[in-house]
């Protein structure tokens, strides 16, 4: 029997096409390297002849893609002699930048929405140890003044405008083309700062100019209704969405994603917080797989352009599933009171019984 070598993460996997050198030290938690699970039932449920993938970034050490990020801003961070990170967020990002300092032992600082972050995330940035700075705003207020601050005082930011954070999630896009052996036809993913479909394309780009593959997905990118400046074409002042991870109405990555649109020939399209909710449900129950509400935004319009046919059928198609359920109980929740596969019985083996045959 011979054994794999032991699974490092992502910048010992692809330290040649990552700006490390031989003697950086790696702050990693083994992230990357996560599946792409192809679906059963859903294409049938949609009576429709297509090959759709997950990529299941929710089984990053932190439960989100931004893990991918994180261990380069703070890889580089450290070997720069920061002692400090600073973050603004919808919560991934700063459950990923208060783990990785952790890891790191250095301190981070993260500026979070007051009362409009999951709850999951919001434990992640308490335990971890990181200071937790709750403002009376929303995202994009929070991103002003992190900008501000970093002038100001001496820390690194580690949000999507350090370039180092797109370097390590454009592996999202390697670990594809790698298991597929080509190129998707489309690439579906949620956008808020638009950081990630821009990291991507990097990635898919990367592997086509170096001859590796020799095709490129059409991209496109869906935001909650409520917070979607990309199909206003112009900002949202005051952006609103069951999925908070992409409640961002002025994204960071304005400029990259609408190359990102042209040069794939994709398209940016919104979603209701109703089919938002719909998709993470389905997906749940007809495919045993659990993400958060953002990251249900890509299949929840990939899912609408399939039926539409603008996906036409033949195709191959990937969706990124960006975050884990896990991170938003209380919406879970949510979505299932009232459900009639929540029971109360008295501890009997009669009751217990009766649950069961009646639920058949
Ligand atoms: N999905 C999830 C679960 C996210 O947390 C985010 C962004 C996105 C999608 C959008 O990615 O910004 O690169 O377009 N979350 C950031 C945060 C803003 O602070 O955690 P994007």
């Amino acid at each position: 029997m011979t054994f794999r070598t032991r699974y490092t993460g992502l910048i010992d996997k692809y330290r040649d096409r990552l700006p490390v050198h031989d003697d950086t030290r790696i702050i990693s938690l083994g992230e990357g390297n996560t599946p792409l699970i192809r679906l059963n039932n859903i294409p049938g449920d949609l009576g429709k002849d297509v090959d759709i993938y997950v990529k299941y970034e929710g089984l990053n050490p932190t439960g989100s893609f931004k893990d991918r990020g994180m261990t380069m801003a703070v890889t580089k961070a450290v070997e720069e002699g920061s002692k400090a990170i600073i973050c603004a967020s919808t919560g991934n990002t700063s459950a990923a930048a208060a783990a990785y300092a952790a890891r790191a032992g250095i301190t981070a600082f993260v500026l979070i929405p007051d009362g409009k972050i999951a709850l999951g995330k919001l434990a992640q940035a308490m335990i971890h140890g990181a200071v937790v700075i709750q403002i009376k705003g929303n995202f994009d207020a929070g991103m002003e003044l992190v900008k501000q601050v970093g002038k100001e005082a001496p820390v690194t930011i580690v949000n999507s405008i350090n370039p180092f954070r797109l370097q390590g999630q454009k592996t999202a896009a390697f670990e594809i083309l790698e298991e597929l052996g080509a190129a998707p036809d489309y690439h579906c993913l949620p956008v808020g700062n638009a950081g990630n479909i821009s990291a991507h394309w990097m990635g898919y780009c990367e592997y086509h100019e170096h001859g590796i593959v020799n095709s490129r997905p059409i991209m496109v990118g869906y935001q909650a209704a409520g917070s979607a400046p990309f199909m206003r074409g112009e900002m949202v002042d005051n952006p609103e969405t069951v999925a908070t991870a992409i409640r961002i109405g002025h994204p960071q990555s304005w400029d990259k994603a609408w190359n990102v649109q042209k040069e794939s020939s994709g398209w940016f399209d919104e979603c209701t917080d109703e089919e938002i909710l719909a998709a993470q449900k389905m997906l749940t129950e007809r495919e045993g797989i659990f993400c958060e509400p953002a990251s249900a935004t890509s299949l929840a319009g990939a899912m609408r352009d399939i039926k539409s046919g603008k996906i036409p059928e033949g195709s191959k198609v990937v969706c990124t599933l960006t975050g884990h359920g896990l991170k938003d109980p209380d919406t879970a929740i949510k979505q299932c009171e009232g459900s009639n596969k929540m029971l109360k019985v008295d501890a009997t083996l009669e009751e217990v019984k009766k649950a069961i045959l009646d639920n058949m």
